[in-house]
């Protein structure tokens, strides 16, 4: 029985996970929206399929989010979608690149990161732009690679 409930929980809470941390194309019960990237999404209209047709876009400084208001401030909440580009990157600062949302790769000063690995504690997200390498709240700076 309590296996049963833990995995069920286990589910859940990976489900909350991937739906918080990497959904581009997808449709968010929170909001309606599918974001396409970091600024950009599709409306769902109740479907769980994104309309292609009308692509809609944050206005300057917000990010698509699973927030209810959709566009949100990029320091309060990661993009529900984003890049990849900082993904695997030492720069700028070649002490670290992140090598997912939540793990991390050292660089030692060199551009390729070592196989010397480690992950974020929970609810924290890596942030190539923090010397912390792990934070649990954004700034205008950060830079996060967007992969599970
Ligand atoms: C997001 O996608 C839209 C539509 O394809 C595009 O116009 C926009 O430049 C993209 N934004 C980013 C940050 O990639
Ligand atoms: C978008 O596509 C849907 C179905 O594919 C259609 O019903 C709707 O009229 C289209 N909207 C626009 C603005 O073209
Ligand atoms: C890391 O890479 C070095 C050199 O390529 C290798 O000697 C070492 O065994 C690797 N360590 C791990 C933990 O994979
Ligand atoms: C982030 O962690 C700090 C302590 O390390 C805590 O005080 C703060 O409330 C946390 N913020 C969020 C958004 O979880």
């Amino acid at each position: 029985m309590y296996k049963f409930i833990y995995v069920v929980l286990s589910v859940f809470l990976l489900h909350l996970i991937y739906q918080t941390w990497s959904d581009c194309n997808v449709c968010q019960a929170s909001n309606g929206a599918a974001c396409i990237n970091q600024t950009s999404y599709h409306l769902c209209f109740g479907s769980d399929q994104p309309y292609t047709n009308q692509t809609f876009t944050c206005t300057d400084g917000l990010v698509c989010t699973d927030q209810p208001v959709i566009c949100f401030q990029r320091s309060e909440t990661p993009s529900s979608c984003g890049d990849t580009d900082s993904c695997g990157q030492c720069a700028p600062n070649y002490v670290f690149a992140c090598t997912s949302r939540t793990t991390f790769a050292f660089c030692f000063g060199a551009t390729t990161p070592t196989n010397v690995t480690g992950s974020c504690l929970d609810n924290y997200f890596c942030d190539s732009s923090s010397q912390d390498i792990c934070v649990n709240k954004t700034t205008d700076d950060s830079i996060i690679c967007h992969l599970d």
